[in-house]
């Protein structure tokens, strides 16, 4: 599976910095081309003519060859990794990684790629459990790399605990599991709707939600990962589309209803995670609403259910997947909601739950599937919640 991949491996600073020779030897014997990266404090540990001679390239430390005065230009050898694995990584690299911070070759060249990133942690226990650490690894995986668990055991300083460098075939095997996974979707289409509608009441001003859209867009970018062909239609949103979907922009629910008529056809899955306007203005004015009155009544009028009529029309071999926000009785209302608009399951976030729904970054749901099974997940990152989703999906396939 590694054959003729392009590895960028990052070795920092931390004594367990000496497994990394044996895992360059693993990516070596999978035939990988391997370009070892060091921070200026690894080579401290191990030195860099061990990982030169066994991957059979120039180890690389800083931006500039002080030998032959050559640019070691971060943003080439970002686009050249088809993977980026980072063993043993220090929670000082991690935390640049977390932030941004590129003071050095190895974290520019991980803000310049665009391809997985495996990390695998290796410190002392405190460092590891201290909340700094743990929430830089959460900030990680909200950005979709991979965390490598680190071992337990008799740590270098003597201290028993959590931190110890996995294996390296252990590290190996991670790599092996998640990219025969990140496959399961291939061959289907996926069509993905995000973020809010935004209804004219003039040209100057809507009825809209405070949808983010940062739900379907991790829904968007997880099924893409796992190789599905993903459409994401989506409302109004400053967030940016994952880039190798396509991205149909809307804005009103007619709008919406329109391009979902348009995809759902050819869709295998469709996941209907945009908060639709339930009402509209009936009548929209031409031109700007002057404050001639102390007071105003717009009417309104309901707009389509989408996602009643996408269940109306579904076939046999299609899952359709719907999303339900409540407040009060929410597994009755999400069951009610489930069967009549005929969905495969529906994702249930109750306003209740502290950090569900629109505003943030994490979210919590309950997945009720057509038997009437409740999955209740607990509060995790947006894009974790839609690794889940994709999870649950795939149970149908
Ligand atoms: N939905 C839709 N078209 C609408 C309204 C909602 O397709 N006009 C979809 C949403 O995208 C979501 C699901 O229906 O997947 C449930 O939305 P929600 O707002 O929770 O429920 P409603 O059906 O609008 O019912 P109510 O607002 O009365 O709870």
């Amino acid at each position: 599976m590694l054959k003729n991949k392009n590895i960028i491996l990052g070795v920092c600073g931390s004594i367990a910095a000496y497994k990394a020779a044996l895992l360059l030897r693993l990516l070596i014997k999978a035939e990988a081309n391997v370009q070892v990266i060091m921070t200026r404090d690894a080579v401290n540990f191990i030195t860099p003519l061990t990982l030169s001679t066994l991957s059979k390239r120039p180890v690389l430390t800083d931006y500039f060859d002080t030998k032959t005065g050559e640019w070691n230009n971060h943003v080439e050898l970002g686009l050249w990794a088809d993977l980026i694995l980072v063993a043993p990584a220090s929670a000082n690299s991690l935390a640049k990684f977390a932030s941004g911070i590129c003071d050095n070759l190895l974290s520019a060249v991980y803000l310049s790629a665009r391809c997985p990133v495996y990390f695998a942690p290796a410190m002392d226990l405190d460092m590891w459990a201290h909340p700094a650490t743990q929430t830089n690894i959460e900030r990680l995986k909200s950005y979709g790399n991979h965390l490598i668990q680190p071992g337990s055991g008799e740590l270098a300083s003597g201290l028993i605990g959590e931190g110890r460098l996995a294996e390296p075939y252990e590290i190996l095997e991670a790599i092996l599991n998640t990219q025969s996974n990140q496959q399961q979707f291939k061959g289907k289409k996926v069509l993905v709707t995000a973020g809010p509608t935004h209804e004219a009441i003039d040209p100057v001003r809507f009825i809209g939600n405070h949808s983010s859209g940062k739900m379907g867009i991790a829904i968007a970018r997880v099924f893409h990962t796992l190789g599905a062909d993903v459409t994401l239609i989506s409302g109004p949103t400053s967030e940016h589309a994952p880039e190798g979907v396509n991205l149909i922009k809307i804005t009103s629910a007619q709008e919406l209803l329109n391009a979902c008529l348009d995809n759902f056809p050819h869709a295998d899955i469709t996941i209907m995670s945009a908060a639709v306007a339930d009402y509209r203005p009936k009548v929209v004015a031409e031109e700007k609403i002057k404050k001639n009155t102390d007071s105003m009544t717009i009417e309104l009028e309901k707009t389509t259910d989408i996602l009643k009529t996408l269940g109306s029309k579904k076939k046999e071999k299609q899952i359709l997947v719907g999303f339900a926000l409540e407040t009060h009785n929410e597994i009755e209302n999400a069951k009610d909601k489930l069967e009549k608009k005929n969905l495969d399951f529906i994702v249930l976030n109750s306003l209740q739950d502290e950090g569900a729904g629109f505003a943030g970054n994490q979210n919590k749901i309950t997945i009720i599937n057509r038997a009437g099974e409740h999955f209740q997940f607990k509060l995790k990152s947006k894009l974790e919640v839609a690794q889940d989703i994709a999870q649950h999906t795939l149970t149908l396939l």
